[in-house]
């Protein structure tokens, strides 16, 4: 992408808390426009707050990305605005709240929120944004978070490990598509390990409120987020990623081997 990023215009939505407000921060501290967008208006409210303190332009909209109309609502609000948009984060996400359990026994809830969130907000975000970016016809990059687990195979917890799968087909499936068309527009995928921030804190999400069970497995998965890298870390491998045109945009490389072993796995048609 754009070397110069200075008042090119950058949206993120879950610009909240954690790896959203990190995207926010940094894009400020490169002089870009911001749209921040999050369900939790008193979290935007901070976030915003600390990137106006960058002296940077800002926009904030309170946005369920699960929803389409207001997804769509948030690309013409930032049209409005800044009258382009040159990077799209499309990284809200949550865990969901039946960490632990298998697949059969996952609420039914639990799946259309954690899929509603995760899956389709990022298909809310291509078809809103990809259309204004094409037609804008300069370099315009879209970063789809998904997280190493889209690209491994464990017993984790399914929702979410089968969201974050479809997150980098879908991102691959876009990549592809828009590189056919000799489109302007890049795309790459986020794929962080763990990161320090508030995705198990599952409680203060009203989905999550009536669903979550403090497990064994949610204590370690705990425990794993507040020993991962930090948020702002995870920015910093996001903007060397996008500026070295990498499209897999990994955080580490501790998964380096059983990404590697999931592979030659479905090459030999091995057993799980
Ligand atoms: N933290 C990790 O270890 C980790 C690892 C790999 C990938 N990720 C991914 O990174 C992304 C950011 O997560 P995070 O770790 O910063 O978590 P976080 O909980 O700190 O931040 C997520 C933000 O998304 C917002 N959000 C939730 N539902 C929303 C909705 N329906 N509409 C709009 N906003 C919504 C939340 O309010 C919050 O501000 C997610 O996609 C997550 O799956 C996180």
């Amino acid at each position: 992408m754009i070397q110069n990023d200075s008042h090119k215009v950058a949206v993120i939505t879950g610009a909240g808390s954690g790896i959203g407000r990190a995207l926010a921060e940094r894009c400020a501290v490169e002089g870009m426009r911001v749209v921040l967008a999050d369900i939790n208006p008193a979290d935007l409210a901070v976030t915003e707050h600390m990137v106006r303190a960058a002296g940077v332009d800002v926009l904030s909209v309170r946005v369920d990305v699960s929803r389409a109309a207001e997804v769509a609502a948030l690309a013409e609000q930032a049209m409005a605005m800044f009258g382009a948009v040159h990077l799209l984060f499309n990284n809200a996400g949550v865990m969901g709240a039946g960490a632990g359990a298998p697949p059969w026994e996952t609420a039914l809830a639990d799946w259309e929120w954690v899929l509603g969130v995760n899956l389709w907000g990022v298909i809310h975000g291509i078809r809103a944004f990809t259309p204004l970016m094409l037609a804008q016809d300069i370099e315009c990059h879209i970063v789809n978070t998904a997280s190493v687990v889209g690209l491994l195979s464990f017993n984790s917890y399914a929702p979410y490990h089968a969201s974050k799968h479809a997150v980098v087909a879908l991102s691959e499936n876009l990549q592809q598509a828009l590189l056919q068309q000799g489109a302007k527009v890049k795309v790459a995928v986020l794929c962080p390990g763990w990161a320090n921030t508030r995705i198990m804190d599952v409680g203060r999400f009203d989905q999550g409120a009536h669903l979550a069970e403090e497990t064994e497995t949610v204590q370690r998965m705990r425990q794993a987020a507040a020993a991962g890298v930090l948020p702002s870390q995870v920015a910093e491998c996001a903007f060397q990623g996008i500026r070295a045109g990498r499209f897999y945009i990994f955080t580490g490389h501790d998964a380096d081997e059983r990404i590697r072993e999931r592979m030659e796995r479905i090459l030999n048609s091995a057993d799980l």
